[in-house]
């Protein structure tokens, strides 16, 4: 494409609502699908702790960092702000169960009948996940509605699978568009 001569659109309507509600926004935050995982810590007193998360991303290939936010509200935001490891484990399309489950507050002991593996530094992670990180809790950021957790990453693990996906408040798969 010539970039010089290329013509930009301009939008023939008012650009976007400046003013706008939370579930609006959360509507359209919801048009990026992302993958779900689960993360996991243990406590001192050796109480296996996790949530579902999809706020997971990558943020640095050296040194090896990833990121995920808490909400503040959490019931255990001060297990994961003082941990000194988690891990993550990327679920697969078939484990949508699981998403719910680890989604859900009013489940007391998430972990109760749960294959779990434990890391050599003592942390729980979901056995079967398609790629499970160990995590150093590296920082921690009070940011808006939310602590910004960054870990360093120690080991992974991966087998094969497709991944489950979370998109407009909906778990989906994904499918082939052409082959590669
Ligand atoms: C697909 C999906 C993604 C989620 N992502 C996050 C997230 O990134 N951060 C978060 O704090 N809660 C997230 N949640 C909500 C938690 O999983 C939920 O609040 C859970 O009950 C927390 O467990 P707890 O009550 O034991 O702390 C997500 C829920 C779902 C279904």
């Amino acid at each position: 494409m010539n970039i010089q001569n290329s013509q930009i659109p301009l939008p023939d309507v008012e650009w976007g609502m400046a003013e706008f509600e939370t579930r609006a926004l959360r509507t359209l935050l919801g048009c990026y699908p992302t993958g779900v995982a689960i993360v996991a810590t243990r406590t001192a007193d050796g109480r296996n702790v996790g949530l579902t998360i999809n706020s997971f991303a990558s943020l640095s290939l050296e040194p090896p960092l990833i990121l995920w936010s808490l909400v503040n509200h959490s019931p255990n935001l001060s297990v994961f702000r003082n941990c000194g490891y988690f891990t993550i484990s990327i679920l697969g399309c078939d484990h949508q169960e699981l998403a719910l489950r680890f989604a859900n507050p009013r489940v007391e002991n998430k972990f109760q009948g749960i294959p779990v593996q434990e890391t050599p530094e003592g942390m729980p992670s979901i056995d079967g996940a398609i790629a499970t990180l160990v995590c150093a809790n590296h920082q921690q950021t009070h940011l808006g509605d939310h602590l910004l957790m960054i870990g360093q990453i120690k080991r992974i693990a991966s087998i094969e699978g497709k991944p489950l996906v979370f998109h407009a408040g909906m778990f989906t798969a994904l499918h082939d568009i052409r082959e590669i």
